[in-house]
């Protein structure tokens, strides 16, 4: 296996950073493909919305496996601009499940929890109907059905991403850290509940799938399920700050603009039947620390 081909499409985003440092790791040969190009790296530019382009780096490259880290994934910038969401979430990915298509390559496609309504106690299953609330979901929903015709496909569903590759990265535990730090009294929703992944376990949990040669849909999750506030407050105690200057607030209160899931527990046999194992929040937030201060 690692012998083959990977191509990392948007390595340097937040999760195809550590995806394409595992794969190195593993001992693939790993073509990371960036939009933009950073400064000082050579090849290789890809924008997805553009098959001509996609074609060109299939011919130099032949990947195997094309694992695609690329996506808008500003919610409520998604609300507010549709036709650039679905260009790049849904004919993107369209354009990546085309250039497989033509070359046999496997795709490795992440999406979201966000594709299920979140109005249900009941944890839900890898073939439960897609309901999304709001834009950002939709395309979501729409390019899992896209992927979802190819014959050698992976879909990997996850939520609220959090981790750590390098200093300077804006998500929501560095947001919780920053007002910490300032001592700032911030607000954050406690009626919003999910499972929270880490991004370490994402990345392996995509490896050991391809590693598997598995196909299909898979629920990568953390094992805790709780609200925003409730994760906030989990952050501020491993950090060694208080928890008071958090304040629970409800998504009416809140800034946000777009419709959200509220409640989303999953269910992780399928994956969990394989041996593929995820963390819980202490643990998680406990590794994220060390690889913060190492
Ligand atoms: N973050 C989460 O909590 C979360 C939760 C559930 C699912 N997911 C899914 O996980 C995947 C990775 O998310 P992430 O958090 O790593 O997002 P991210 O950090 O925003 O990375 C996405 C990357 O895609 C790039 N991109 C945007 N438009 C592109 C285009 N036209 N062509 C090529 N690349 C393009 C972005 O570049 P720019 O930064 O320059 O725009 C960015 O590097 C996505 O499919 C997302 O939907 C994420």
């Amino acid at each position: 296996m690692p012998e083959e081909t990977v191509a990392v499409i948007s390595a340097s985003g937040f999760l195809g950073t550590k995806v394409s440092r595992l794969f190195k790791e593993k001992g693939f040969k790993v073509v990371d493909t960036f939009f933009p190009k950073p400064e000082g790296i050579e090849e290789f530019e890809l924008d997805i919305t553009d098959l001509d382009a996609i074609r060109t780096f299939f011919e130099k490259v032949s990947p195997a496996i094309v694992i695609n880290c690329s996506a808008v994934t500003a919610v409520d910038w998604c609300e507010e601009h549709r036709e650039e969401c679905f260009k790049v979430n849904v004919s993107g990915v369209e354009n990546l499940a085309e250039a497989c298509k033509e070359n046999n390559a496997k795709l490795v496609h992440f999406s979201s929890a966000f594709v299920f309504s979140g109005r249900t106690e009941k944890p839900y299953t890898e073939e439960d109907e897609l309901k999304p609330v709001n834009t950002y979901s939709k395309s979501k929903a729409e390019a899992e059905k896209v992927v979802s015709k190819l014959e050698n496909f992976i879909i990997i569903r996850t939520t609220d991403l959090y981790g750590f590759n390098k200093p300077g990265e804006k998500n929501f535990v560095t947001w919780v850290l920053q007002n910490l730090k300032e001592g700032k009294r911030f607000g954050v929703v406690n009626d919003q509940f999910s499972q929270p992944a880490l991004i370490d376990d994402v990345a392996k949990a995509a490896f050991e799938l391809v590693d598997l040669y598995e196909k299909g849909i898979f629920h990568i999750f953390g094992t805790d399920y709780l609200s925003k506030y409730d994760f906030a407050v989990k952050i501020a105690l491993a950090f060694g700050f208080d928890p008071k200057l958090i304040k629970p607030i409800s998504t009416a209160e809140s800034p946000l603009k777009a419709t959200r899931p509220m409640k989303l527990p999953m269910n992780l046999e399928k994956a969990t039947r394989l041996g593929i194992k995820t963390v819980g929040i202490d643990a998680g937030l406990a590794l994220l620390k060390k690889q913060m201060q190492a």
